[in-house]
C-alpha cells in the first residue's frame, strides 16, 4: 500500500500540503525524539513529575531555556504531559515505549536509528549517485569502516547498541516460527547470526526439550552471554563463529536466519545459506525470518524504506520479492519453499525451506 496518494482528483490542496510539509520537516521530528532519548527525558519524568529547572539539573543542562522548548515540543507531541503545577510528567505512550528498562521499549531501536543511520540517511543522494554505503560518513559512534559489522565492532558501546536494538526489533519473531512451522519434538536449533539471542529464547521457551545455539562473532556472543546468561544451560547455548566458515556441527533439524541474509551482496548470501543448508539434517529445515517486498516493489513501505537503509549501511544488502527469493535459493539448490506473510500482523515474513528426505 502506498504511504500517500496525490493523484489527481485526490490532490487536495491543503492536504497535499501538509503531506509534504511533514515530510519536509520529518527530521526535525526523528532529532527531538533523538535528543530525547539520549537525555533520558522519559526516564526522569516517569519517576517522578518534574520541573523544567530539575530536568536542566539532573542532565547538565547549561540553559534552562533549551530545555523548556524541548519538553513543549514533546509537551505537543503527546509524549509527555505538562500539569498546571508546572510539572511534567510521562503519558502512558511514553510510559509504553518509551523508558529504557519496559520489554516493549523501542529506546534501543532509536538509539540505534540515531547513531548508525541518521548520519548516512543525510548521504542519501551520494549513496544514489554512487551506488556505494555513505556508513564512512558516519563520524559518531561507528568508526570509518564501510562494513556494518567492523564498524559496529570499532567503536566502543556501539554492538552493544545494535544488539539490543535488534533484540527490540525482532520480539514475537521466534514465538511466531514456533506457532507458524511444525517443528519435530526436542528439536535441534541453529540461530546463526543469532545476534542478541531474542529469536532464540523465544524459540527455547516456547518449544519444549528443545536445544538451541546462537552463533555468531565475539561481540555479539559476548552481548549474548550476558543478556541471556540466567537462561544459558543444557537447552541454550552460544558460541563464537564465523557465518562464513562455520564448523562442523552436530546436523540440526532446524536453522535459523533470521534478518541476516538482507545485509549480503548475492554473492555473500549464497556462501551463508549454503553452509545454513549444510548444518541440516535431511528433512530438516531452514527458516528464514525478513522482510518481503511486494511482487511490483513498490511496498510494504517498511520493507521499501529498509531497502534504502541497507543500501546505505551494506555492502550490497537488499530487500527481495518472493520470486526473487525463490530464483536465489533455487540456484542454492533449495527448491521446496513456503513463503509466510506475516508483515500485517506486525512481524517480518518467514520462507520456510524444507530439506528433502534421503
Ligand atoms: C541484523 S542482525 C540479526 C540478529 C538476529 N538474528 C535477530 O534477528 O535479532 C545480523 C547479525 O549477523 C551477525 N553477523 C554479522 N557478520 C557475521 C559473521 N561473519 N559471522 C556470524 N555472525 C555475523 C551480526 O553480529 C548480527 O548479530
Amino acid at each position: 500500500m502506498r504511504q500517500a496518494d496525490y493523484s489527481e482528483g485526490k490532490l487536495d490542496g491543503e492536504d497535499a500540503l501538509q503531506k509534504l510539509t511533514s515530510l519536509t520537516n520529518g527530521y526535525m521530528l526523528s532529532s527531538i525524539l533523538f535528543a530525547a532519548v539520549d537525555l533520558k527525558i522519559f526516564d526522569i519524568v516517569n519517576e517522578k513529575p518534574r520541573s523544567a529547572l530539575e530536568i536542566s539539573s539532573i542532565t547538565g543542562c547549561a540553559s534552562e531555556g533549551g530545555m523548556q522548548r524541548l519538553l513543549l515540543v514533546l509537551v505537543n507531541l503527546g509524549l509527555i504531559d505538562a500539569g498546571p503545577d508546572g510539572l511534567f510528567r510521562a503519558t502512558e505512550v511514553a510510559r509504553k515505549f518509551l523508558l529504557s528498562d519496559v520489554r516493549s521499549s523501542l529506546v534501543a531501536g532509536i538509539q540505534h536509528h540515531h547513531r548508525h543511520a541518521y548520519v548516512p540517511f543525510r548521504y542519501l543522494g551520494d549513496a544514489i549517485l554512487s551506488g556505494k554505503p555513505q556508513l564512512g560518513r558516519n563520524g559518531q559512534g561507528a568508526a570509518g569502516s564501510e562494513d556494518l559489522y567492523e564498524s559496529l565492532a570499532a567503536g566502543t558501546g556501539e554492538y552493544e547498541i545494535f544488539m539490543r536494538a535488534m533484540n527490540s526489533f525482532s520480539v514475537g519473531v521466534g514465538e511466531r516460527m514456533a506457532e507458524l512451522v511444525e517443528f519435530p519434538l526436542e528439536p535441534r536449533i541453529y540461530d546463526i547470526g543469532g545476534g542478541g539471542g531474542q529469536v532464540s529464547l523465544e524459540l527455547v521457551s516456547r518449544l519444549p526439550g528443545s536445544r538451541v545455539t546462537v552463533f555468531d562473532r565475539k561481540e555479539a556472543i559476548d552481548y549474548a552471554r550476558k543478556h541471556l546468561a540466567k537462561h544459558l544451560g543444557d537447552q541454550l547455548e552460544c558460541i563464537e563463529a564465523d557465518m562464513f566458515s562455520l564448523g562442523a556441527f552436530p546436523k540440526a533439524d532446524v536453522v535459523v536466519l533470521s534478518a541476516v541474509l538482507g545485509d549480503w551482496d548475492e554473492a555473500k548470501r549464497k556462501v551463508i545459506v549454503e553452509n545454513a543448508w549444510s548444518q541440516l539434517k535431511a528433512g530438516g529445515k531452514l527458516l528464514i525470518s525478513e522482510t518481503l517486498l511486494d511482487e511490483d516493489r513498490r511496498g510494504p513501505s517498511s520493507a521499501i524504506l529498509l531497502s534504502l537503509y541497507v543500501l546505505l549501511l551494506t555492502q550490497g544488502g537488499h530487500n527481495f520479492t518472493p520470486t526473487e527469493w525463490r530464483e536465489f535459493l533455487g540456484a542454492v539448490g533449495i527448491d521446496e519453499i513456503a513463503f509466510i506473510h506475516d508483515h500485517d500482523n506486525g512481524y517480518r515474513d518467514l520462507i520456510v525451506c524444507s530439506k528433502p528426505l534421503g
